[in-house]
């Protein structure tokens, strides 16, 4: 026998006793496994690789803070791909529950995915929080799904109310993507707002994503002579809506929501969104130490300055292990429940009940994306900036209040 083969033979018998003592106390594999799901790849693929850094730059400060423990427990996070598809960010949900024993889940972004998914983790009884969709129906699929943004209705009126009052404008035309849940409804809420404002919508068109081509509602939308048009769709058709209306010589402003935000927007969109605004969740250029110290680690880790999406999921991590840890410190027992060998037993779901009940009490937590406090229905109320486009910058125009 070789040295090396014999080497490697005795480190085998090492691992075979390491597995069979740690087998014996039965703890030595627990840990407290965090699910994270977003769109890594596909048609909107900044949103989830955003929510990505976010939660991993807050796990950073877990390990180099408390050793990545809470109560204990060493923190893990897996990380899926649902590439931007409702009926896959079910199944990779089932998949983090079920396989990896995940004891809360992080996401989505998108509401038709967080729509997808929160029944999942509701049936389950394990807390979901969403860190940024925004449509009001996410949080009423049930007591365990909760988000840290402010919600459409709020953000519809938002942009009804610039509109209005700083752009001086009475006449919009709304082109919405008709199979986005937070697309239809914020077209929607806008409405509600601005034509209680004294504005009228002038033509309603439609597209879907990933459509390359928007000349037909343009033109139609032109003959009207729109004021503004409003966009409430995701940065990728945005910023091809935009390019395409300056080619027919459409000169009025483009609006948009939250949907517009991604380092990929002014790539796509260029000079074609200069003069255009749209509501967020934060703006880069706000002095707020909290978030200028958040902007600096997040480009310190990952080469690049955050969106609001990384702010939001570094808040909803950040929410998440606050949580934990008071659970951990006022009731110990309970909190072992949590453990990844509990998955599926009594004891994991008075843990998740519990875990729940401190998640929904969050009150004035210190987020970089702004104090959360949670309501009755587990939404944030939160104030909304409108940024501007300006020279191929996004600059901070407005704060809207609730
Ligand atoms: N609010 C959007 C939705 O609900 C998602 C989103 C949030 C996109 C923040 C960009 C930034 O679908």
């Amino acid at each position: 026998m070789s040295l090396s083969t014999r080497l490697r033979l005795g480190l085998a018998g090492v691992a075979a006793l390491a597995v069979l003592s740690f087998g014996c106390a039965g703890t030595a594999t627990d840990e407290l496994v965090i699910g994270e799901y977003g769109s890594l790849t596909g048609n909107d693929a900044t949103f989830g690789q955003s929510t990505k850094q976010g939660v991993e730059l807050a796990l950073g400060e877990l390990v180099a803070q408390r050793e990545g423990r809470i109560g204990g427990l060493k923190v893990r996070v897996v990380a899926e791909d649902d590439q931007g598809r409702p009926e896959e960010a079910a199944t990779v949900v089932k998949k983090l529950l079920n396989q990896d024993r995940v004891c809360a889940v992080i996401g989505e972004v998108a509401s038709s995915r967080s729509l997808a998914a929160a029944p999942i983790c509701q049936e389950a009884g394990v807390p979901m929080i969403s860190p940024s969709s925004t449509n009001p129906r996410v949080t009423q699929v049930g007591d365990y799904i909760f988000r840290m943004c402010f919600i459409d209705p709020f953000q519809g009126t938002v942009m009804a109310r610039f509109a209005a009052q700083n752009l001086h404008i009475q006449r919009v035309a709304i082109l919405k993507d008709v199979k986005n849940d937070y697309s239809v409804g914020l077209a929607q809420f806008f409405t509600e707002a601005f034509t209680n404002l004294g504005g009228s919508i002038v033509t309603e068109q439609a597209y879907s994503a990933g459509d390359q081509d928007f000349r037909a509602q343009l033109t139609n939308m032109k003959a009207r002579s729109p004021e503004a048009i409003f966009v409430p769709g995701y940065y990728t058709e945005v910023g091809l809506i935009a390019r395409q209306a300056r080619e027919l010589g459409i000169k009025a402003p483009i609006l948009g929501g939250d949907g517009w935000e991604s380092e990929q927007l002014l790539q796509i969109g260029g000079e074609a969104l200069d003069g255009c605004y749209y509501s967020n969740h934060f703006a880069t250029d706000n002095p707020d130490p909290r978030l200028q110290e958040f902007l600096k680690s997040y480009k310190a880790r990952f080469g690049k300055e955050s969106d609001a999406i990384g702010g939001l999921a570094y808040d909803a991590a950040k929410v998440l292990f606050q949580s934990l840890e008071k659970l951990a410190e006022q009731d110990p027992e309970t909190f072992k429940g949590l453990a990844s060998s509990k998955a599926g037993t009594a004891a994991r779901r008075t843990a998740g009940k519990k875990l729940r009940d401190i998640i929904a009490t969050t009150t004035n937590f210190a987020g970089v994306t702004g104090t959360i406090t949670l309501d009755e229905n587990r939404n944030a109320t939160k104030p909304a900036v409108v940024l501007a486009i300006k020279d191929g910058k996004k600059v901070y125009d407005t704060t809207i209040h609730p």
